[in-house]
């Protein structure tokens, strides 16, 4: 997620993984325009810390063969577990270059930056993916069908359309419609904001996995949530339960917010991480009770330690966390 993906917030997400969890980690989208020009670490976009975090998936923004080839030479530093290629994203800058899900109108063009990235990349390559331009789950299922063809190992499908950007429903039904149709692994994403969620889009769709964005910025401890209802013994370093109730998360965001802002202190120059950590208050406190005031406060914070020292007086009270917020923006 752009701004929000980051080093930081995956070392975050990665002190709360359950030992027996195989989890991946994307970057945000990343421009093989930009890429083959840069020094991978130089930009937030680009840091990882690849003893905290989970194995990473940088994604793409790509179509044509020069820019794909020499993006994977310059990604191929950040050791990457495998390479996402964006086919959702409705911003006009990515549709500008026929990327993202501008892919999804044009199939054969979709094909062949799938078997480009495959031929250059010496590891797996997955597609993320949108409903599509308009609703129509035969033609989704048939793209689906083609990205394996074309030899995605895995593809994730956020299922709306790409007008609704992230309004509306999230249509799981189009999750267990693709994984009955393709043999790779689909991952299911959308709306999941509790561990009750992540359970039931695993039960409902026969998913392989389930992607959380947004409440992966606002209770990272959802992954030893759902962890613990699966059976798994808690993160490296944790014991007893995750946080269970509203008052509990809580005062659990807390320390996730601390541990955020030394990772952020760690891997960015100040003024990107004061930046990053602006962006993760305004996503991860919408679920507080009053979590505005709390994004407010920091975004007056002249430097980190007075951003912590904010944090740290707000949850001198204790804090209300709801299980579930309104997402759409
Ligand atoms: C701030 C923000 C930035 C995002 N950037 C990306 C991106 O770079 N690449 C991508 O595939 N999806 C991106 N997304 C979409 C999410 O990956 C995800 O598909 C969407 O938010 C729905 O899942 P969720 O309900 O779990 O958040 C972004 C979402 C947000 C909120």
């Amino acid at each position: 997620m752009v701004g929000l993906s980051h080093t930081a917030l995956r070392q975050t997400v990665a002190s709360y993984l359950p030992a027996e969890a195989r989890t991946l980690a994307f970057t945000e989208m990343l421009s093989s325009r930009r890429l083959p020009t840069e020094r991978i670490g130089d930009r937030p976009e680009t840091a990882f810390v690849p003893q905290h975090e989970p194995p990473l998936v940088p994604q793409l923004l790509a179509n044509e063969e020069r820019f794909i080839a020499s993006s994977l030479a310059k990604l191929a530093a950040m050791r990457p577990a495998g390479i996402d290629i964006n086919m959702g994203c409705p911003v006009s800058k990515a549709l500008k270059h026929n990327w993202g899900v501008a892919l999804m109108g044009d199939p054969r063009y979709a094909e062949e930056v799938v078997r480009t990235t495959v031929r250059h990349s010496t590891v797996p390559v997955s597609v993320k993916l949108r409903t599509g331009i308009s609703d129509d789950p035969a033609y989704l299922v048939e793209f689906a069908l083609m990205l394996e063809q074309a030899g995605a190992a895995w593809i994730t499908l956020h299922p709306r359309i790409a007008a609704q950007q992230r309004r509306g429903r999230a249509r799981w039904e189009y999750v267990g419609r693709v994984r009955d149709a393709v043999s790779i692994p689909v991952v299911g994403n959308g709306d999941v904001q509790t561990a009750g969620d992540a359970i039931e889009m695993l039960r409902e769709t026969g998913c392989d996995g389930v992607m959380i964005g947004r409440a992966s910025a606002a209770r990272p401890w959802i992954y030893w949530q759902v962890g613990t209802a699966l059976g798994w013994p808690a993160p490296q370093g944790r014991t007893g339960e995750p946080p269970a109730d509203p008052w509990e998360e809580g005062a659990e965001f807390a320390n996730a917010l601390r541990t955020f802002v030394e990772a952020a202190r760690a891997s960015f120059a100040p003024a990107d991480a004061s930046k990053r950590l602006r962006f993760f208050a305004h996503w991860g406190s919408r679920w507080l009770d009053f979590g505005h005031e709390l994004w407010r406060r920091i975004g007056s914070a002249r430097d980190l330690d007075e951003a912590l020292a904010i944090g740290d007086a707000f949850f001198s009270v204790p804090q209300r966390m709801a299980a579930r917020t309104t997402l759409a923006t």
